[in-house]
């Protein structure tokens, strides 16, 4: 069922929202000629290799330079002592944390940036890499934030003056003492412990540079992989203390980033401060490797929650105690207020009154990163911990899992609602999108079979969630990356001939913003969506803005270009008037016309109107139909929906099929039925594999498993099971066109059906909880040792 609920009020020919517009960009993609980083090549372009630590933990004794020096072509070798004389071996990480940029005085995970070889060739500058030598002495390498926390552990951040332990952070959020008082009167309370696994984003492109550093003028044009570009120029100018007029980011095509292209990576500034030395521009790309084991990591939480529950089955209070490994260097991209990110939207669906989270993080030795992999800051582990409670807590107390939720459900009425951890549901209606689940998939008559089936002894499991995330940071007052508030913008400029250039903050992956954003504007000014060309990704010809990632893009920079196409409409119409020779007030509009009331012959167009807006302005009006907008959200959105997996488990090998996967999501209301979709079957794919296949880990010396797609296992189409959709429309009562965001709602919402489905097959045998990743050979494991 993928037929959209909302008719579109515009034509086809116009395109507005609810068109399944063909995603205009495809064109260029398909036929490969995409223009990504690695594609650009510039006069006398230098290429970067960078040499990385290869052991977890150890002081530097040495660094030998001189044979990597020696090789032809070979220009010259960066080290961490080098850049500490232009005061560059540090930098700030988007939590506020510092980050050795080249090593100086330790290594602290295995695949840390040590040096840098520029050369006049990859393969060269490669090749000198590899020649550094560096003498170490091993420290202990910690790989818990378990062991990390233990008092006779190793300091792994000693660069750091007042620390005196490896906590990283600590944080918390809601009301311990109601929470208690509310445990102290339950009639039941669930527990869980459990573990979201480090996981890597992996986009297709890895990222780079291509710096290009004009010594005679001193601008800076970086071309890189940036989800943000405009934050990143200003991370730049702080660090690098180049004039931030005189830096220019240009984000090209990007081939998907889902999280890993937001922070700014030590490669990044390397390649910057070559080329301002070296006055030559240098190119920087990572192997796929260099991607895995050094650049943004995703979750690593251990989670315990409780729910306390009364005698009828309702929810009373929530408790949750979490522990993040957090890696050498504290860089989650997260706003500045929330150390464990968005963490505390944990409480769910759910009405109940009393809710208590307190986190922490540990240093380790591993990668930093922490970053927003398909979801906002930390939402997908709170999403997960909450409906593998929430369904065990239905069996513990014998009541149906959908029942349990639906006694238990945040009412349509009670929008907007406030949880107890602070955040303003805006809208929802979570029992609909449920109960059309359950229709879909033939909920009760997969009940009844399951009963059947473990009869002859086969394992049949049925799982959901009911998700609620929050997307679309911020609004500025809580929001903000490094002090920059999250707000966004959009520049709609229409040309005289009635077609209009739209330019954006944000910048797409992959999303469609060129398909989509241009349908906003063809909704509001009538203008075709083929004749809006949608700019992103060059910061000198964008205005500023915070970036796409945590699918803020349509809830900020899609209500800016609302909000921008209103006040040209507005224009028009006194152009209109002026043309019409009428009174502005007595003009009504239609996509793409105004016209007089009651005399529909009495018209123009919006191509009328551009056309009149360079050639005849009223006298009283300014020319031209341009304008900006910078829109601060009142509030995040909050999109939800009901996910229910159906799985069949071989008792013999714990091998576990999925027969159905039914997904009802509601984003509001949607610009491209067509692209919403696509979001969706990507974050379930993503979902599914988190679930149980795409997970990093590491040996006790730190040594990385999941260097390599052999290691590291990313879904393909084989392993994908098939996806049935469906949707409800709930708008968003602030969004000017009532839309929330998507792209990540899937893989936020999915994982916990996956693993619901596994544990329902099974949990008659005693077995209440498998962690992630609920590959084959846990389930197997874990029922045989329920067996004895
Ligand atoms: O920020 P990001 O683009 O990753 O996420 P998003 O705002 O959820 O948008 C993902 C894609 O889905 C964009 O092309 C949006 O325009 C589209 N979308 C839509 O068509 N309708 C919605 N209600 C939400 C997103």
């Amino acid at each position: 069922m993928t037929a959209t609920m909302h008719e579109p009020k515009t034509s086809p020919e116009i395109g507005g929202l609810g068109h399944s517009r063909r995603r205009v960009e495809d064109a260029r993609f398909i036929e490969g000629r995409g223009h990504y980083v690695d594609d650009i090549e510039l006069p006398g372009m230098l290429h970067m290799a960078i040499h990385r630590s290869p052991v977890a933990h150890a002081k530097i004794i040495s660094i030998d330079t001189s044979g990597a020096e020696a090789v032809e072509g070979v220009l010259a070798v960066v080290t961490g002592e080098l850049l500490a004389q232009y005061d560059l071996a540090w930098m700030p990480t988007l939590s506020g944390d510092t980050q050795a940029v080249l090593a100086t005085d330790k290594v602290r995970f295995q695949g840390q940036e040590v040096a840098a070889v520029i050369a006049t060739d990859r393969y060269i500058a490669e090749d000198a890499a590899e020649l550094i030598q560096v003498e170490y002495e091993d420290l202990e390498p910690i790989v818990t934030p378990q062991r990390a926390l233990e008092d006779d552990a190793p300091l792994i951040r000693d660069d750091k003056e007042d620390l005196e332990s490896n906590l990283c952070y600590t944080w918390e959020s809601g009301d311990k003492a109601a929470v208690e008082e509310a445990f102290s009167k339950a009639a039941k309370v669930v527990a869980l412990e459990t573990f979201y696994p480090r996981s890597h984003p992996a986009p297709l492109e890895t990222c780079g540079i291509v710096a290009d550093v004009d010594s005679a003028t001193g601008q800076a044009t970086l071309y890189m992989t940036s989800q943000a570009p405009h934050a990143h120029r200003t991370v730049f100018a702080l660090v690098a203390g180049l004039p931030e007029q005189n830096i220019r980011i240009v984000s090209p095509d990007i081939g998907g980033g889902f999280g890993n292209k937001v922070p700014v990576y030590p490669g990044y500034v390397v390649a910057t401060a070559a080329s301002l030395v070296i006055g030559q521009p240098v190119k920087w790309v990572e192997t796929r490797t260099e991607n895995l084991i050094s650049t943004g990591f995703a979750r690593d939480y251990y989670m315990k929650g409780e729910l306390a529950v009364d005698g009828d089955g309702r929810i009373l209070a929530l408790k949750v105690d979490m522990l993040s490994d957090q890696g050498a260097f504290f860089a989650d991209a997260q706003p500045t207020k929330f150390k464990a990110g968005l963490f505390h939207i944990v409480t769910g669906s759910y009405d109940y009154p009393a809710a208590y989270v307190s986190t922490r993080g540990a240093y380790t030795n591993k990668a930093p990163g922490g970053v927003a992999y398909r979801c906002s800051f930390r939402v997908t582990e709170a999403s997960y911990l909450i409906e593998r409670l929430v369904q065990n807590a239905a069996y513990e107390i014998g009541m149906d899992p959908a029942e349990f939720r639906s006694k238990n459900f945040i009412k349509p009425e009670q929008f907007p609602y406030t949880t107890p951890t602070g955040f303003v549901y805006d809208s929802g209606e979570y029992e609909k999108a449920m109960r059309l689940a359950m229709e879909m998939v033939g909920y009760h008559e997969i009940q009844k079979e399951r009963e059947e089936a473990r009869q002859d002894g086969r394992l049949v499991g049925i799982g959901m969630a009911s998700f609620t995330e929050v997307v679309g940071a911020g609004h500025g007052e809580d929001y903000d990356i490094l002090g920059l508030k999250m707000f966004d913008s959009a520049e709609l400029r229409v040309h005289p001939t009635g077609k209009a250039i739209l330019k954006l903050g944000v910048r797409s992956q992959g999303q469609g913003h060129e398909t989509t954003f241009a349908q906003i504007v063809a909704e509001e000014l009538g203008i075709p969506a083929s004749d809006v060309k949608v700019v992103e990704g060059d910061t000198d010809n964008t205005p500023y803005g915070l970036g796409t990632y945590a699918s803020r893009s349509t809830p900020v920079a899609g209500a800016a270009t609302a909000m921008i196409s209103r006040k040209l409409r507005d224009k028009a119409k006194k152009i209109a008037a002026h043309l019409l020779e009428a009174s502005e007030d007595d003009l009504e509009w239609e996509p793409g016309k105004f016209f007089v009331a009651g005399d529909p012959d009495s018209s123009v167009t919006i191509q009328d109107v551009a056309f009149a807006a360079y050639t005849n302005p009223p006298p009283d009006l300014e020319a031209g139909l341009e304008g900006v907008n910078y829109y601060d959200p009142p509030n995040m959105t909050y999109p939800f929906g009901t996910y229910i997996v159906v799985v069949d488990v071989d008792p013999g090998s714990g091998q576990w099929k999925v027969r159905r996967m039914v997904a009802v999501d509601d984003c509001g209301v949607r610009i491209n039925p067509m692209i919403v979709e696509g979001q969706i079957h990507g974050g379930l794919a993503e979902g599914y594999a988190m679930s149980s296949m795409q997970y990093i880990t590491f040996d006790e010396t730190g040594n990385c498993i999941g260097s390599n797609f052999s290691d590291y296992l990313i879904p393909t189409a084989w392993e994908t099971p098939r996806f049935e959709l469906g949707e409800t429309v709930t708008p968003s009562p602030h969004h000017p066109i009532g839309a929330k965001g998507v792209g990540e709602s899937a893989t936020v919402g999915s994982p916990a059906a996956f693993v619901n489905a596994v544990i329902d097959a099974i949990r008659h045998l005693g077995i209440d909880n498998i962690d992630m990743p609920v590959s084959s050979d846990r389930v197997w494991a874990a029922m045989e040792q329920a067996k004895s």
